[in-house]
This record gives C-alpha cells, sequence and structure tokens, in this order.
C-alpha cells in the first residue's frame, strides 16, 4: 500500500514537473487605474514624433502629469516595415529619428511611452500586425523602451484569444521590461473571465465616438457606441474587476466637442466605474472647461482610491441613475446622472441610499445610523451632513446629460 502511494505520488511530480510553466504578468503595474493619453480619438493616423513631443510638452506644463497622467500612448499607424530579421521599424517618415528617441523624450519629461498592435496578420488600420512575430515585437518594444502596449484584434481569423494574449503577456514578461498590457479585444470573448493573469486591463465595448448617447452605425455592420452605450455594457462587469486587472469602456473623449455637461458627465462616470482615463483630446490646445473638468483631483482620487471597487449602479429614480462607490477608509463616492433630456430635480431620502453592496466590497453605507459629511466634488463645496431621518432631506438638480457628485466622508 505504501509503495503504491509512492508511486502515486512520484508520477504526480514528473507530470507537474512536464508541464510547461506559465509565466505570470508583470504585476504591480495597475494598482490604480492606468492615467494617460492616447494618440487615437483626436488624431487617428496623422500622428508624428513633433505631435508625440508637443503633448508630452503639455502634459507637463498643464499640470497633467502631476495629476497623475503619465502614459504617452501612440495608436495604430506608427509602424514601417519589418527590417531583414523580422523586427518592426516605426514609420519613417513619421518618426524620423526613430521609437527610441521618442521613448527617450517622454522619459525625459518623467512621463511613460506607449505603443499599439495588434494579435492578427494586420493591425485595424492595416498596418503590420503581431501574429507570429511576438516575442520579436515584445523584445524590440523593450529595447526601444515603451512601457505599455495595447494589443488589439483585428484580423484574426483562426486566432484564439486566450492563447493570443496569453503568448503576447508570456513575450512582455520574457522581454525582462516591465511593460503594462492593454488588451482590446471589445470584450468579444468575455476576456474580465479569463485574463487576470493575463492583462491589466480589458475593453468591454466596441470603440467610442465623441457623442453622450447614440450608436454611429458602419455600413461594415459594425456600430460605434456614445458614452451611455459604454456605461450601460461596462455596469454589468463590476465583479470581475480589482486591484491589477480592470475593466476599460475605452477612451475618454472629454474635449473633443460634446458639451461642457456631457464631458464633466463622461469624465465622472469613468472615475466611478475605476476605467482607465486615456485622455483623447489635443493637450496643447485645451479650453478652460475642459481643464478643469480633466484637472479635477478630487474627481481622480475616486477613480484611483486603493480599494480599487468599481462603482455600483444601484438605484434608477426619476430618470435618473444612482452610483455608489466605496472608498478606503469608510467613505464613499455617490453620484447622480441624468441621461434625460430635461433637467430633473430629485427630493432625496438618504434612507433611499441605505444599502449594501453585495456583489463585489459587501460594504454597507449603515446610512440609518452612520452620519456622513457631504462634499460636492464638482463645486468643491461642504454640504452638510447626510440624515439617518426616513423623509426626503433635500432637493438636488441634475441638469440633462450632466451629473451631481459627493464624496460622503465618515
Ligand atoms: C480598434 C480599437 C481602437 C483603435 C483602432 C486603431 O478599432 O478598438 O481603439 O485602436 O483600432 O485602428
Amino acid at each position: 500500500m505504501k509503495t503504491k502511494n509512492f508511486m502515486v505520488i512520484m508520477f504526480a511530480t514528473l507530470v507537474l514537473m512536464a508541464m510547461p510553466v506559465q509565466a505570470q504578468k508583470w504585476e504591480h503595474l495597475a494598482d490604480t487605474p492606468q492615467m494617460g493619453w492616447s494618440t487615437w480619438n483626436k488624431f487617428q493616423g496623422n500622428i508624428s514624433e513633433d505631435i508625440i513631443k508637443g503633448i508630452a510638452d503639455a502634459m507637463v506644463e498643464s499640470g497633467l502629469r502631476d495629476a497623475g497622467y503619465t502614459y504617452i500612448n501612440i495608436d495604430d499607424c506608427w509602424h514601417g516595415q519589418r527590417d531583414g530579421d523580422g523586427f518592426i521599424q516605426a514609420d519613417p517618415k513619421k518618426f524620423p529619428n526613430g521609437m527610441k528617441a521618442v521613448a527617450d523624450y517622454v522619459h525625459a519629461k518623467g512621463l511613460k511611452l506607449g505603443i499599439y498592435s495588434d494579435a492578427g496578420t494586420g493591425t485595424c488600420a492595416g498596418m503590420p500586425g503581431s501574429l507570429g512575430h511576438e516575442y520579436q515585437d515584445a523584445l524590440q518594444y523593450a529595447r526601444w523602451g515603451v512601457d505599455y502596449l495595447k494589443y488589439d484584434w483585428c484580423n484574426t481569423t483562426n486566432v484564439n484569444p486566450h492563447g493570443a494574449y496569453q503568448l503576447i503577456s508570456d513575450a512582455l514578461r520574457a522581454s525582462g521590461r516591465p511593460i503594462f498590457l492593454s488588451m482590446c479585444e471589445w470584450g468579444n470573448s468575455k476576456p474580465w473571465k479569463w485574463a487576470r493573469d493575463i492583462g491589466h486591463s480589458w475593453r468591454t465595448t466596441p470603440d467610442i465616438w465623441c457623442n453622450f448617447d447614440s450608436l454611429r452605425v458602419f455600413e461594415a455592420g459594425y456600430s460605434q457606441f456614445g458614452v451611455m452605450q459604454c456605461i450601460a455594457f461596462n455596469d454589468s462587469l463590476r465583479q470581475y474587476a480589482g486591484p491589477g486587472y480592470w475593466n476599460d469602456p475605452d477612451m475618454l473623449e472629454v474635449g473633443n466637442g460634446m458639451s461642457e455637461s456631457e464631458d464633466r458627465a463622461h469624465f465622472t462616470m469613468w472615475c466611478m466605474m475605476a476605467s482607465p482615463l486615456i485622455l483623447g483630446n489635443d493637450l496643447r490646445n485645451m479650453s478652460e472647461a475642459t481643464r478643469n473638468i480633466l484637472l479635477n483631483k478630487e474627481m481622480i482620487a475616486i477613480d484611483q482610491d486603493p480599494l480599487g471597487v468599481q462603482g455600483w449602479h444601484c438605484m434608477d429614480r426619476d430618470g435618473l441613475q444612482f452610483w455608489l462607490k466605496p472608498l478606503v477608509n469608510g467613505n464613499w463616492a455617490f453620484a447622480i446622472l441624468n441621461p434625460t433630456r430635461s433637467d430633473v430635480t430629485y427630493e432625496l431620502n438618504w434612507q433611499d441610499l441605505n444599502l449594501t453592496d453585495k456583489e463585489v466590497s459587501g460594504r454597507s453605507t449603515k446610512l440609518d445610523t452612520q452620519v456622513y459629511r457631504v462634499y460636492n466634488l464638482w463645486t468643491h463645496k461642504k454640504e452638510g451632513k447626510t440624515s439617518v431621518k426616513n423623509k426626503p432631506e433635500r432637493k438636488i438638480t441634475v441638469k440633462s446629460h450632466d451629473v451631481v457628485a459627493y464624496r460622503l466622508e465618515l
């Protein structure tokens, strides 16, 4: 009997030893959601070394870097040809000094550089993809000093998503340089169910466009989402996000043409959902209103709260959406979003929000016994306290396509 047990253990050990050791993704690159800027929403393929340098300068001068926005991400269309050995090169017209020079410039400003590739034969804009070149591409990015890779999903017929993202994650790990992996397969194969140890964030939606609540439908059969559609998709996935792995409802469109209210609502909801804050506007040329939104440090702190719980759409009343987000130290963020076409005044009974977040944090607001100080995150004013009485306590007007947001403090 003893010999048999020994044999079983020996056999199991041999089997385990024969299994390939899977590398872990780079840890601690995403303890809070990533913050930065990307070329895509504003410039698409019309990019250059000069634009990147100008944006890096503006990131510093505007105070955005010091507010936490660190990545400068070059999206699609930076690519030139592969060289004779298969190593990818930057487009020599757009980046005449090569990608290492861009990385050096960005790093000298205290910022980090992001780049873009695709798991298929070509990128979404038809540039060379990484299929069959994964380790080589990761090595090249590491040599250049790249800190972040967005990895897209176009032209991937017969490619297995789990395998493809595991492969590039392993390649990044093997490159020896800590590189953030931003997965972009639009939620097609539910990466939130399998990618926690592979990537640092995953897109949950199709592409956003600069619109509050409508779809932009293309003849080819796909659509782009407005802000509200992105929120609706991302909403149901809060249980899958946390420190190290975030749901990504796509990059920001603040400053690209929506109204100030819409921009404020968009930004607030991304913070409430602990979403990556990747700016998409021309930082060299920002209005005062855009600046005020993107530099609201108290709102950014809601996004970056170390507890890392994605906000909870806990109630709907009179067309308004009520959102709560548990924060460290027993505090909460509380936002009311008005997606309707008219202003709405709501009489708030704090007891309606006496709720427990059973799904993720297990935390309860305990508003029947606990009194919080109410701080308005957009006017930056104190607005008294919550009440343990079971009756409407205050009238709150939320403008159309706008938001009212508070921090409830113990
Ligand atoms: C896809 C992505 C976008 C952008 C483009 C670039 O559509 O989802 O975010 O990267 O490709 O071509």
